[in-house]
């Protein structure tokens, strides 16, 4: 295992190009299993999480190989398995993408069920309750989600649970739907990016789909889908990180190869604290001078402030002139960072979901704990504003989700080294 070493305070300028979005390529990576032919997938992350699933795929008879310009070319050579790998599923819970291609292509599936994880209590109800609408027949046996089914059928859906739509139990069971007889009506859908994305590579393998975007799905099914070749969108949490990695230091970047109109809601609350944007066909560039301003964040389903920055907004607000809230509707009890915030000099106190932020005039570096994916990429955000150096153990978490995010920062200017734990 690593951590990194960060020494705070340093200078970040020029430009930065996002990658394609982690959270589009692992469902997309998982349809590779519908498809009669090979899929190529263009502008794919290299991270640990598409890594696992290349693995995961590969032991279910979908071979990979990567191509220049971060194409991965996935192509089912053993259409037979069945079973996701349990240790694999493990380290990655959109894993579970691969359930409704097995089941629609397959016949059947044995997927472990995911646990809970550091961000709260990850149910899958609405996953299986859409498969089985389908008419897959699912159970749960010592542990595991087994799933057996003949040629699917079209039903209507409805995906939204008490926190709102799910987006990869919309990936799923939309990636069932495109290949069952007849008709599928999905109310409650997604509506990220990520789905729409999705969507777009589904339409062209041959699904047909109306209503990607909006939270109503219209599907009727097919017999087959193709291979395709598709462009996987920027990745707009990477791009928000960058962001607000300039708006902790007060510093100006430009971000490239971004969808400014999948970062709206984001760049209008960057503007509230402080910060000054120029936008871009593709790109945006961010001169944040000044004292940072409280601004209170709500984490939401898109078009919403994503919850996968919501850490990194707390970790810039702890710096603001005065006092902000931050509740998060998706994952209320996402609030693992707060103590290590705290740690580095915030001032931060949570109940009943809502923390307070009450800004500081300064943080100082201490050695701090990743706990999850995104609480990694707040902690290091808060490295690069605070005096002296900061350590954040457990890199693994960082690594599963940003390619090579400290790499990236060091480009700008950052000073950070990553280092093996003895
Ligand atoms: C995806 C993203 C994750 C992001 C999250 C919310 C991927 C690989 N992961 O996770 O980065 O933080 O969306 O934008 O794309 N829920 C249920 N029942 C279900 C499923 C979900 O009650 O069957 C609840 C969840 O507990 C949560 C809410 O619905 O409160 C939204 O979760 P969901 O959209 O499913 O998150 P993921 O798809 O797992």
């Amino acid at each position: 295992m690593s951590h990194l070493k960060i020494t705070g305070r340093r200078r970040l300028s020029g430009t930065v190009r996002a990658s394609g979005s982690k959270n589009a390529a692992l469902p997309m990576m998982a349809v590779a299993i519908l498809a009669d032919g090979p899929l190529r997938l263009e502008g794919v992350p290299r991270l640990d999480d598409v890594r696992t699933l290349v693995d995961l795929l590969g032991a279910l008879g979908v071979e990979a190989t990567h191509e220049p310009d971060d194409t991965l070319r996935l192509e089912t050579v053993d259409p037979k398995p069945t079973r996701a790998d349990d240790e694999l599923l493990r380290r990655m819970r959109a894993g579970f993408c691969v359930l409704g291609p097995l089941v629609a292509r397959r016949g059947a599936a044995v997927v472990s069920l995911p646990g809970g994880c550091a961000i709260g209590d990850r149910p899958v109800d609405l996953h299986l309750a859409g498969l089985a609408a389908l008419g897959a027949d699912i159970t749960i046996e010592h542990g595991y989600v087994v799933a057996r089914a003949g040629r699917l059928t079209g039903a209507a859906i409805h995906l939204a649970g008490p926190r709102g739509p799910t987006v990869t139990g919309t990936a799923n069971v939309l990636s069932a739907a495109v290949l069952a007889r007849g008709e599928t009506t999905i109310t409650g859908a997604a509506v990220e990016p990520e789905i729409v994305d999705l969507g777009q590579l589904l339409l062209a393998m041959g699904a047909k789909i109306e209503g990607l975007g909006t939270p109503t799905l219209r599907v009727t099914g097919v017999d087959r889908l193709s291979g395709a070749t598709h462009r996987v969108i920027p990745d707009r949490i990477e791009a928000a990180t960058l962001l607000l990695a300039a708006a902790i230091t007060r510093d100006s970047i430009a971000v490239t190869g971004v969808v400014p109109g999948h970062l709206g809601e984001v760049l209008a609350k960057l503007a509230t604290a402080g910060s000054a944007l120029e936008i871009g066909p593709d790109w945006v560039r961010i001169a944040a001078g000044g004292a940072v301003r409280p601004v209170d964040i709500t984490a939401e389903p898109y078009p919403g402030v994503p919850t996968d920055i919501q850490a990194q907004w707390m970790a810039m607000l702890s710096l603001a002139d005065g006092r902000s809230t931050v509740r998060d509707r998706v994952f209320p009890g996402r609030f693992m960072h707060v103590a290590e915030l705290n740690r580095l000099g915030a001032r931060i106190e949570h109940a009943d979901g809502t923390a307070v932020v009450t800004g500081v005039s300064r943080l100082t570096g201490a050695t701090v704990t990743a706990t999850d994916l995104r609480a990694s990429a707040a902690l290091v955000l808060a490295g690069l504003a605070a005096e002296g150096e900061t350590v954040v153990r457990h890199l693994e978490h960082l690594d599963r989700g940003y390619q090579r995010l400290d790499e990236k920062l060091n480009r700008l200017g950052a000073e950070m080294e990553r280092c093996d734990d003895d």
